[in-house]
């Protein structure tokens, strides 16, 4: 694929990963890209790289535009190895080459990569560099979702490189949100939200709130991952709404199950909770923990089951109940449910979870082994009192 040009001088210079799946344990269906841009001024400047494996995809593409030992500058927006893996390749070439980053940015690639003949520039949110016609200014984004992160801003082209922020892991040949369509753009960037940036809505709150304060207006925003959004208030506004946990009259019921009887329960709760609400459902040995995740996000309810083993949940959905806790969904009703042959565990650890996630809680339901006509009857009611409580 060739470079691309996003605007007059400004090249997409990244790599399209068509076939990762699993990205750091977050389960990506349709693949990622690495998106590297390359500035073209009075001073060439690369912003991020690419994943190590895409080195070479990313130096052929900056050829065909310019030659890469003329880059004067290397934008380090981010420390992480999807966006710095090919730093210590590139700087091999363009051996003069200043890296721009933060000080937390600065600390990380030095962990990462023998740095001592690295010349930084270390930048904090205000700061700007002139690059010839164009000034770039850098906005930190502490703790989205790194501590050294930030963005860069090109004041001329109103274009917001705002690296992992609005980004979304989806493989695709189109580079606008326009030619994918806004609302599937949208889409992949909620999975995105969901499974990285979930636990860092107050950050981003306070994170958008600064960006208006500093009165910044964009055209485009081209993050490091999906495509570039030609529509950035859709994006924006969509953070907003998440990072809020604004819900939806929405039930989503998670399960895990030995010999059917857990299943059992969670299809009686669902179909309780349908009486009232739109409900997902979801086997977490089955499904993608990524979209689950991204359904919990705005859902008003949760039940969650699975059956008792040694005394405690059943350790699949232990690995999730540990997934989803990380990711700190706010808000949320939860119903515990299990099927226990004598001790019983599942329940209350599910239980547990939610109070430590400040959930309001129902009642936890416990069947002892088999659920009978009656107790299945009893967990539709339940169900139906979920989707009650997601519709209020
Ligand atoms: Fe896309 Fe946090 O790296």
């Amino acid at each position: 694929m060739k470079p691309f040009e996003v605007i007059k001088d400004v090249y997409w210079v990244g790599a399209i990963d068509w076939d990762e799946r699993d990205f750091h344990g977050f389960e990506i269906v349709r693949g990622a890209t690495y998106n590297a841009y390359l500035i073209l001024d009075d001073k060439i400047t690369l912003v991020d790289t690419v994943k190590h494996k895409f080195f070479s995809e990313m130096i052929e593409r900056i050829k065909k535009i310019v030659d890469p030992s003329q880059i004067e500058y290397i934008i380090s927006n981010h420390v992480e190895t999807d966006h710095s893996g090919s730093l210590a390749d590139i700087k091999r070439v363009a051996k003069d080459a200043t890296i721009v980053c933060t000080q937390r940015g600065k600390d990380g690639l030095c962990k990462h990569f023998d740095c001592k003949d690295w010349e930084f520039k270390v930048v904090k949110t205000g700061d700007e560099l002139k690059i010839g016609k164009r000034t770039l200014m850098f906005l930190e984004m502490r703790m989205l979702h790194w501590p050294d992160s930030m963005a860069t801003y090109i004041k001329e082209d109103r274009l917001l490189l705002s690296n992992d922020a609005f980004g979304q892991h989806v493989a695709t040949l189109e580079r606008f949100d326009e030619e994918i369509g806004v609302d599937e753009a949208i889409k992949w960037a909620k999975i995105y939200y969901a499974n990285i940036l979930m636990p860092f809505g107050e950050l981003i709150k306070k994170k958008l709130k600064e960006i208006e304060e500093l009165g910044l207006q964009f055209d485009m925003i081209a993050p490091s991952h999906g495509v570039i959004w030609r529509n950035p208030s859709k994006i924006v506004e969509s953070y907003a709404k998440w990072a809020n946990f604004e819900s939806d009259n929405k039930v989503v019921v998670i399960y895990d199950t030995m010999w059917h009887s857990t299943e059992k329960i969670a299809r009686a709760i669902a179909e309780g909770a349908a009486t009232k609400a739109k409900v997902r459902m979801f086997h977490i040995r089955k499904d993608a923990w990524s979209d689950i995740m991204t359904e919990i996000l705005d859902a008003k309810a949760i039940a969650i089951g699975a059956p008792t083993m040694h005394n405690t949940v059943f350790p699949p959905m232990a690995g999730f109940l540990t997934y989803m806790k990380g990711l700190k969904p706010k808000n949320k009703i939860g119903l515990a449910f299990e099927s226990y042959g004598w001790g019983g565990g599942a329940a209350k650890e599910i239980n547990r979870i939610f109070k430590e996630l400040k959930f309001e809680t129902m009642e936890p339901l416990r069947i002892r082994y088999r659920p009978t006509k009656e107790e299945l009857e009893k967990a539709y009611e339940i169900g139906m009192e979920l989707g009650e409580k997601a519709s209020g």
